[in-house]
């Protein structure tokens, strides 16, 4: 197996949890840690034992060593960074949602294909062992016909107007950051929904506090899915069917224990320890990728990216959440000016 050299694009929270899931990737090397200030950089690539650090985004695309970048910026910067690295031909590994809107997918599609470079969206939830255990257990018929996934996704995220999370320039509210999750799972166990509603609670900015969404499979389950920035909830997930449920713990995104119910029978409890914090899988996956010359997982597609972020496009128009005009556009990056 070819080592691949990987570089981190933004020193935040999640590209801490990705540097120590690399540390336990076959085949990855950690390469370069770039941060807007390079003081951050160096003590980010320090920690986690990176061979260097680097300051500024376009120093990172410009290290002909480097191979791929996983990008760990803010949801309105995932477009022009994604770009930015497409262009300067490097292969990206993009933390979700992997762009505002469907349009600006679209064309980061288009410059991956016609680069020939390896592009995938982060959604690490959907390597997860646990996670594809449920829809082996599903379409086993376990629980026989499905009739209904319930799941939420709630963190009661303290105001404050420049964070990430409240702050509209970055793409802030519930759905794009956690009610993403519940809604990567029905998609992913049904498939694009054929009946989609949606219901958002919107603060002053017109980004989403909380938002509920009902979808309808081909097959006829009914999803519940809930996200929200102002309670602690639950945050599992079940799903229920003619024969039995199954019950996914809490943080179900990342199900380490999963429980199965099936009528007349005692309660089955299914392990699944992760190797490191879970992120591994989805950088497994990018070195499989790149070993094998693939520009697209077929495990996490651009074209199942494409759904998720249609879907988003959908219920962000029926609930109202709206973004600042220039974070939506593919003519003028937001943030270029900041690389
Ligand atoms: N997969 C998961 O489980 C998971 C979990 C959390 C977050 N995420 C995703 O990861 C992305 C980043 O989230 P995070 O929680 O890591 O955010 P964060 O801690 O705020 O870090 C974001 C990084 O983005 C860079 N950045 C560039 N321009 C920025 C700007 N104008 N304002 C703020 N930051 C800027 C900064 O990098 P420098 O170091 O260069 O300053 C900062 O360290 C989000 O898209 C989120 O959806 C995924």
């Amino acid at each position: 197996m070819k080592q691949i050299k990987w570089g981190i694009l933004g020193c935040g929270g999640i590209a801490q949890k990705f540097a120590e899931a690399l540390q336990h990737t076959e085949g990855a090397t950690l390469y370069a840690a770039a941060a807007r200030d390079g003081k951050r950089a160096s003590a980010f690539a320090h920690q986690w034992g990176f061979e260097k650090s680097i300051q500024g985004y376009r120093a990172l695309v410009s290290d002909p060593e480097v191979d791929i970048i996983y990008i760990a910026t803010p949801h309105s910067y995932h477009y022009a960074h994604t770009r930015l690295c497409l262009e300067a031909g490097k292969h990206v590994l993009c933390e979700k949602p992997v762009t505002i809107n469907a349009g600006q997918l679209d064309a980061l599609i288009e410059l991956a294909r016609k680069k020939e470079l390896f592009m995938m969206e982060a959604m690490w939830t959907r390597f997860l062992p646990g996670i594809i255990r449920v829809k082996e257990m599903i379409s086993d018929g376990l629980i026989g016909d499905v009739v209904t996934l319930d799941a939420d996704f709630g963190i009661n995220f303290p105001f404050d107007a420049a964070h990430r999370i409240y702050n509209p320039f970055l793409a802030g509210g519930a759905l794009l950051d956690i009610g993403i999750y519940p809604l990567f799972f029905a998609l992913y166990l049904f498939g694009e929904p054929v009946v989609l509603k949606a219901h958002s609670i919107l603060n002053e900015s017109m980004i989403d506090l909380t938002t509920s969404i009902i979808a309808q499979s081909k097959s006829g389950t009914i999803c519940n899915l809930q996200s929200t920035t102002q309670a602690n909830t639950p945050v599992k997930a079940r799903i229920s069917g003619t024969k039995g449920y199954i019950e996914l713990a809490q943080w179900w995104f990342t199900p380490i224990d999963i429980a199965l119910h099936i009528e007349g029978k005692d309660e089955q409890i299914l392990a699944f320890p992760p190797i490191s914090n879970g992120y591994e899988y989805e950088a497994m996956e990018a070195v499989r990728c790149l070993n094998e010359g693939k520009t697209e997982s077929n495990i996490m597609p651009l074209s199942f990216s494409m759904m998720l972020m249609q879907q988003m496009d959908k219920i962000r128009k029926m609930t109202g959440i709206t973004y600042p005009d220039p974070i939506e556009s593919v003519d003028i990056p937001y943030g270029w000016n900041e690389l």
